[in-house]
């Protein structure tokens, strides 16, 4: 040694790009829900309209995120399956295409487990701690400082989801942008350490991401039952609307209403336009006679119910479809799952491989 400093390392020379990766010539899209139950409008506006269109152009892979249920709900697996089956009626029914598309069980692929340990090396529990949706759920349970390791690790499963397909498009709701985050940070962070390998996927949320409940007070959520579940008859539709908070000044039909702070005029706006629907002229005209006091809550709900009997028919009309064969969603899933647990098994042998490590090549 001379005594001089060491130099001072190059900046590294920008990553080389990583390819896209397709299937049958489409990049990757992968997506999906836990199964808690039935999907209601808030999924349908939030993300799987949105998933419907990327079809086309996109391989998608939709997954039933059943271990993602177990980080707050292991005790209780009873109704994993038949909220499973509900869920994939529910994907089929608004038109999720198992044709094109590979629906599959997260549980069937432990391939994403195994990369779900090796990313967690790379995050810091700093990091895992400040993702805002473990805050949430530590407070929806009252679970104080008694959650699992597993919930913490939440995003760091969902990031395996995600990578371990290469996906470049994750159409989800707004509320798991933070998790999304977390994924872009732990591809870079891979890339960093073992060498370019996975481009960073992108959120894609859809043009309603926030639905407000039928209380008008809080996101659409089944378990705080302000929710329109794409399952329920139309009778129920109508109940439920029926029910809906509108415009707490406007206490009688003749009263001058204020569509803007009206729930169930953000509805016709939401429901009533697109290519199903009445169009913005449909609006501004309830807007309109809500404002002069012509139009009645009463009757403005009953018109929103009769928009929801019009875009939701095609949807009852396929979920009917299916629910004919029982056997249905569950070969879809059997099908699916062995075609996503393939490529599983020769992408984490290149991850691993590109780690240096696992039987070599
Ligand atoms: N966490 C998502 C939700 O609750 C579900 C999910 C799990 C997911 N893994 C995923 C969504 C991968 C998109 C991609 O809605």
């Amino acid at each position: 040694m001379t005594g001089e400093a060491a130099p001072v390392p190059a900046t590294p020379a920008p990553a080389a790009p990583v390819a896209v990766r397709k299937i049958g010539g489409k990049p990757i899209v992968v997506t999906g829900d836990r199964p808690t139950g039935l999907l209601h409008v808030g999924h349908w506006v939030g993300s799987l309209e949105n998933r419907v269109k990327m079809q086309e152009t996109y391989h998608c892979l939709f997954l039933v995120a059943d271990v993602h249920l177990l980080t707050t709900h292991a005790e209780d697996t009873s109704r994993i399956r038949e909220f499973t089956r509900g869920m994939v009626l529910d994907w089929l029914a608004t038109g999720l295409d198992p044709s094109r598309a590979w629906f599959y069980v997260q549980s069937g692929v432990p391939e994403i487990f195994e990369l779900t340990l090796i990313l967690s090396m790379l995050c810091t529990v700093p990091r895992a701690l400040r993702v805002p949706t473990l805050k949430e759920k530590v407070e929806e349970g009252a679970l104080g400082e008694n959650y699992s390791v597993g919930l913490l690790n939440y995003p760091i499963l969902m990031a395996s989801d995600i990578l371990l397909f290469h996906a470049t498009m994750v159409p989800v709701g707004e509320d798991q942008a933070s998790h999304l985050e977390v994924t872009r940070e732990l591809a870079r962070r891979f890339n960093h350490v073992y060498g370019p390998h996975f481009v960073e996927p992108r959120i894609v949320v859809g043009r309603a991401p926030r639905l407000m409940g039928t209380d008008g007070v809080r996101k659409m959520s089944k378990s705080l039952d302000n929710h329109l579940a794409l399952a329920h008859s139309p009778q129920e539709f109508r109940r439920r609307v029926a029910g809906m908070f509108t415009d707490p000044k406007k206490q009688r039909k003749n009263d001058p209403g204020r569509p803007e702070v009206c729930n169930v005029f953000s509805y016709h706006g939401t429901f009533g336009t697109g290519a199903a629907g009445t169009g913005a002229a449909g609006t501004e005209e309830i807007a309109r006679d809500c404002r002069s006091g012509q139009l009645g809550c009463v009757d403005c709900k009953k018109r929103l119910a009769d928009t929801f009997d019009r875009v939701l028919a095609p949807i009852r009309e396929r979920r009917a479809s299916y629910e004919k064969d029982p056997g249905a969603v569950d070969a879809i899933l059997r099908e699916g799952t062995a075609k996503v647990r393939d490529l599983a098994r020769g992408n984490l042998a290149e991850i691993l491989d590109r780690m240096g490590m696992g039987s070599a090549p």
